[in-house]
């Protein structure tokens, strides 16, 4: 293997996903390339970004499906028939199960807009993190690049950069803050990063 193949997990805009295209694009990213978008609502955003980047996608929508066992199925089957290395979540907004992160173990990685172990874990997601950040009152927050297992963001932590809370920060102009200085920097250099180890083998399959 000379390139890690990678997919990448999205639900919504896709912003995080056009970091890591353009991460690959500028050579940040170059023991990997992204062979896979997938997406968990047919609507997204993110679809249109790959279109554009000429990647193929894949839309498997949890209300279409029986069970979560189902989704997972389906998730599974594009995985495997691209022959997915590695798997990015990128705004992906489903909490996977534990037989799922066991198949995949050391091989799925997150990006998560707070400094973990705070504001994580189930209920913990997009704006609601960041609003949770401000009724607390927190001066710093930031980003958590980890690894996923069956605890919702609590794998091992790869990466973290902190970023200011500022007087009159409402969630949208923090969650701005945290994606622009946090997020797009170091979930392209975690991804890099994993992506050499994989090729390497110093990661544990
Ligand atoms: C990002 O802030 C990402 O960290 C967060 O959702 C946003 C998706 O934006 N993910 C989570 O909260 C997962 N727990 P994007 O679609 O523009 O990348």
């Amino acid at each position: 293997m000379n390139t890690v193949k990678i997919a990448v997990l999205v639900s919504g805009g896709g912003t995080n996903l056009q970091a890591l295209i353009d991460a690959e694009k500028s050579g940040i990213i170059k023991s990997g390339k992204i062979s896979l978008v997938l997406s968990s609502n047919p609507n997204a955003y993110a679809l249109k970004r790959a279109e554009n980047s000429g990647i193929k996608t894949a839309v498997v929508s949890k209300k279409e499906c029986r069970s979560n066992e189902d989704f997972e199925e389906k998730i599974t089957s594009y995985l495997d028939s691209e022959k997915i290395d590695l798997i990015v979540l990128a705004g992906f907004m489903c909490i996977l199960s534990a037989e799922f992160t066991n198949k995949y173990k050391n091989r799925i990685i997150n990006v998560h807009p707070s400094l973990i172990p705070s504001f994580c874990g189930a209920g913990y997601y997009g704006l609601h993190v960041h609003e949770a950040a401000l009724k607390y009152g927190v001066k710093v927050t930031g980003a958590t690049v980890h690894f996923v297992n069956e605890i919702p963001d609590g794998g091992k932590i790869i990466m973290q950069k902190a970023v200011d809370v500022l007087d009159n920060d409402t969630p949208e102009i923090l969650q701005k803050r945290v994606m622009e200085q946090a997020e797009w920097v170091i979930l392209p250099q975690a991804c890099e990063k994993i992506c050499l180890k994989i090729l390497n083998n110093k990661l544990e399959a």
